[in-house]
């Protein structure tokens, strides 16, 4: 098992495994002293291991109790969000005991976004069954749910206590699901590391997965260390999310979180490089990196289709909204658009 300390307003640590699911009791009473603990599930994580979670923090001393909400995004709203509040009160969940999210991005997003708000904030702990979410949304402290006009459109920061990943948890991904993880990996190679991006080009994935988790974890946590908040450096953990997520909502979630970003990273450097924002053309080699682990690259929807979802993301600012662009592989910074200028970068990257 690896393990490694997150500092930021609260310090926690994320411990990588394989088979370390039967042991997460053990991880959680290093944090918390006996107590009740809700363990919110999805319809399909939770009959592949929700039992294995319950028996060893049983056999630590945890009162369980358990809630399901369906698996996929469509769950991930104020619907389902209320209804995970109302089984903690009916549970008689205090502020001493603990939430665990077990499952992929969707319940830890809005596990977190319930741990944040219940009794004004509890603690709780992430355990990542996608790796998506173990490569990125357990880690961080970002936790929020859908609204009908945008992505994340309501939520909290409020970092768990304990990240605790067992990588024998993807082999029961299909490979789909499994390659939305690549794409955020792929993110964080582009943003911050180019020797890391030399090895997932090479394909040295699968079979590194432990390494992969930590060197993910190890690349957010940099960028959350130093600006916690979103107010900066963060930002660039969003690059190819803008219009990756209109493309996911304008897909009706059919369209993945990680196949759409995919598709907003090689959107947006092919925008970056025709609008002069970067010095080279970055979207080839990029596209070349997501297609190797099967990911899409280019956008079903026109420009006109996407515009209207995409201005009301959550990096808008008044009039002028961040988009994030690569100086180089390994690189990236920030460009401030007007409304003008980001219908333009939309129209560059997916064609009018
Ligand atoms: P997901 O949670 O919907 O999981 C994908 C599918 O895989 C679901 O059907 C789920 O039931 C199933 N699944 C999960 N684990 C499984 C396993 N081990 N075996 C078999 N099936 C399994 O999606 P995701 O890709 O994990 O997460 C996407 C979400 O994460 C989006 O809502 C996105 O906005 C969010 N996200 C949040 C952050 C953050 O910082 N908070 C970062 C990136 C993404
Ligand atoms: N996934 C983007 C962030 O955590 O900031």
């Amino acid at each position: 098992m690896q393990t490694i300390s997150i500092k930021a307003s609260t310090s926690y640590e994320a411990h990588i495994g394989h088979g370390i699911l039967a042991s997460c009791g053990e991880l959680v009473s290093r944090i918390s002293e006996p107590c009740t603990i809700a363990v919110i599930t999805d319809s399909t994580v939770g009959p592949l291991y929700e039992e294995t979670v319950k028996i060893s923090l049983t056999e630590a001393g945890f009162r369980v109790v358990t809630h399901s909400i369906p698996s996929g995004e469509s769950s991930k709203n104020l619907f389902f969000y209320g209804e995970i509040l109302e089984f903690l009160a009916s549970s008689k969940l205090t502020r001493s005991d603990l939430l665990i999210a077990l499952g992929g991005g969707v319940v830890g997003d809005i596990t977190g976004f319930a741990a944040a708000t219940y009794l004004r904030g509890i603690g709780f702990i992430q355990i990542p069954t996608t790796f998506l979410a173990a490569a990125d949304s357990s880690t961080g402290g970002k936790t929020a749910v859908n609204l009908s006009c945008g992505k994340n459109l309501a939520g909290a920061f409020w970092p768990p206590r304990a990240v605790i990943c067992d990588c024998a948890t993807f082999d029961t991904l299909p490979k789909d699901t499994f390659a939305d993880g690549v794409a955020e990996t792929i993110k964080h190679s582009l943003i911050a590391d180019k020797a890391f991006f030399e090895l997932l080009m090479q394909g040295h994935l699968y079979s590194r997965i432990e390494d992969v988790v930590r060197r993910d974890m190890e690349i957010k946590r940099d960028f959350v260390s130093s600006d916690e908040f979103d107010r900066g450096r963060r930002q660039m953990l969003n690059f190819g999310h803008t219009i990756g997520h209109a493309v996911e909502m304008r897909s009706g979630f059919a369209i993945t979180h990680g196949h759409a970003v995919a598709i907003g990273m090689v959107s947006a450097a092919r925008a970056a490089y025709r609008l002069g924002y970067s010095q080279n053309d970055f979207s080839s080699i990029i596209s070349e990196a997501l297609q190797r682990y099967g990911l899409p690259v280019e956008s079903p929807y026109r420009a006109d289709e996407l515009i209207e979802i995409a201005s009301g993301d959550k990096k808008r600012s008044g009039d002028h909204i961040n988009v994030i662009v690569l100086s180089d592989i390994g690189r990236a910074n920030s460009v401030s658009l007007d409304m003008t200028q980001f219908e333009s970068f939309i129209q560059q990257g997916v064609g009018v």
